[in-house]
């Protein structure tokens, strides 16, 4: 039985050796340059993207006005330390995430700009990594910023703390119209050192501007009523719709996540600013096949060929991101060409239908999003399809695909030039000088 069972297990080896070696043979005849991360499906990321987008959306800043780079979520599923590493280098003087381990995945990275951490982080040893990684938490009421200062024990320096000013967008943060109780019992608190205030607009994308210029005003009036406000406290309000729209919402600092990443929430003609799509999906043919008039495609057989088509099976499904939703209502690009898919998506791999384009070959790259010749395929067409937002989309690929960098830069080479996220002082008449 034993021995059996271990001719059993080396012939299966060697099958295993034999397919593995031999899809590699014919990928690499196809494609000159073998690399392991795109043997099956990847997103590849374009640095050179991120550097101009960053470059672009600082130029949109008046001097007094910082970037600050949102690179939450994993940098929107491009990889946080890639992102951060390139935007640090190309204008953004401070990073944003949501979590206390993306920035420490960051601070790990070498990556040494300011870090906001948007959450409310209320877990103890999380308030104490704060301290330790030198992260600038938002604190969103009294409480909790009571709550923060007794966790960080002695500190030999108060810890830089940013408070949420909620202006209508009901989620973290104190009314606009206790701003004044908040501020004043956090200015007492021993461990904390209030470095920012900061709202969060809920519709600047909108057609429609009359709720973002009621938070605006809001958060004007919350402002006004502060004492020692230009003591060196980052005001900030914006997003990527609000910086790509509203210059009078940028006070001393923008915190841009979607322009980044080249995609905008917001016709750019009237920004006057260029974006480049970051994010790019891959996937490899590994099967090509005809199939009958009548023949069903994938499970369930809600799709049926309606006359003798060519088939091809992708390396992707939705176990990657590419989610079963969008079944048969996606086009891909494979040689520069359109092509549908068909049939439901299944967990990982999916079908195309390649009737029209007979050159295609298993090993072939298939464009899911992203540009191949003259065609592009563009993230907001997933979501127009999915009926949900692209950032949905961007944050959606999971972690089996590879990220794969164009022009890689040097994490560890990352540095900002800035260690302390000084602001200019903020203006009060600036301030009412620019409400609507
Ligand atoms: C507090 C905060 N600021 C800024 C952003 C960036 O938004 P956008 O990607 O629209 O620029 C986000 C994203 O959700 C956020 O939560």
């Amino acid at each position: 039985m034993w021995e059996w069972l271990k001719n059993t297990a080396c012939e299966a080896m060697l099958l295993c050796e034999f397919t593995s070696g031999a899809l590699s043979n014919m990928i690499d005849s196809r494609h000159a340059a073998w690399d392991p991360a795109r043997t099956r499906a990847w997103v590849e990321v374009d640095s050179d993207a991120i550097a101009s987008n960053t470059a672009s959306l600082s130029k949109l800043l008046s001097p007094q006005t910082q970037l600050m780079a949102v690179v939450k979520a994993d940098g929107y599923g491009h990889g946080a330390v890639t992102v951060a590493s390139e935007v640090v280098r190309h204008g953004a003087t401070w990073l944003g995430v949501a979590t206390v381990s993306e920035a420490i995945e960051l601070r790990d990275a070498g990556i040494d700009a300011p870090i906001l951490v948007f959450g409310a982080v209320r877990d103890r040893h999380d308030i104490r990594h704060l301290a330790h990684h030198r992260l600038c938490p938002t604190i969103c009421d009294i409480d909790h910023g009571r709550e923060v200062s007794d966790q960080l024990g002695s500190l030999e320096r108060p810890l830089d703390v940013h408070l949420k000013i909620d202006t209508g967008m009901s989620r973290l943060g104190t009314s606009a119209s206790n701003a004044l109780s908040f501020w004043e019992t956090v200015t007492q608190l021993p461990q904390l050192t209030i470095s920012g205030i900061y709202s969060h607009l809920a519709t600047a994308e909108s057609l429609d501007e009359s709720t973002t210029w009621q938070q605006y005003n809001r958060f004007i009036k919350a402002l006004d009523r502060l004492p020692r406000l230009q003591h060196n406290v980052a005001v900030h309000l914006a997003n990527s719709a609000a910086a790509l729209r509203f210059p009078r919402t940028h006070f001393d600092l923008v915190r841009v996540g979607l322009a980044i990443y080249g995609l905008s929430p917001v016709p750019l003609s009237s920004a006057n600013v260029e974006l480049t799509p970051v994010l790019q999906v891959k996937a490899r043919v590994t099967q090509v096949k005809d199939v009958e008039r009548g023949a069903g495609i994938s499970y369930g057989h809600q799709f049926r060929a309606s006359h003798g088509m060519r088939v091809g099976t992708v390396a992707i499904g939705y176990a990657d991101g590419v989610a079963r939703g969008l079944s048969g209502r996606i086009d891909v690009l494979v040689n520069g060409t359109r092509a549908r898919q068909v049939g439901a998506i299944t967990m990982d791999q999916l079908m195309i239908d390649v009737t029209k384009v007979p050159s295609v070959r298993p090993g072939d790259i298939v464009t899911l999003i992203g540009r191949d010749q003259s065609e592009q395929i563009r993230a907001e067409e997933w979501a127009a399809a999915s009926d949900t937002i692209v950032w949905e989309v961007l944050c959606g690929f999971k972690n089996r695909l590879p990220r794969v960098t164009k022009d890689a830069p040097n994490a560890n080479a990352a540095s900002t030039g800035v260690t302390n996220g000084r602001f200019a002082l903020l203006d009060r008449d600036r301030l009412h000088a620019s409400s609507p």
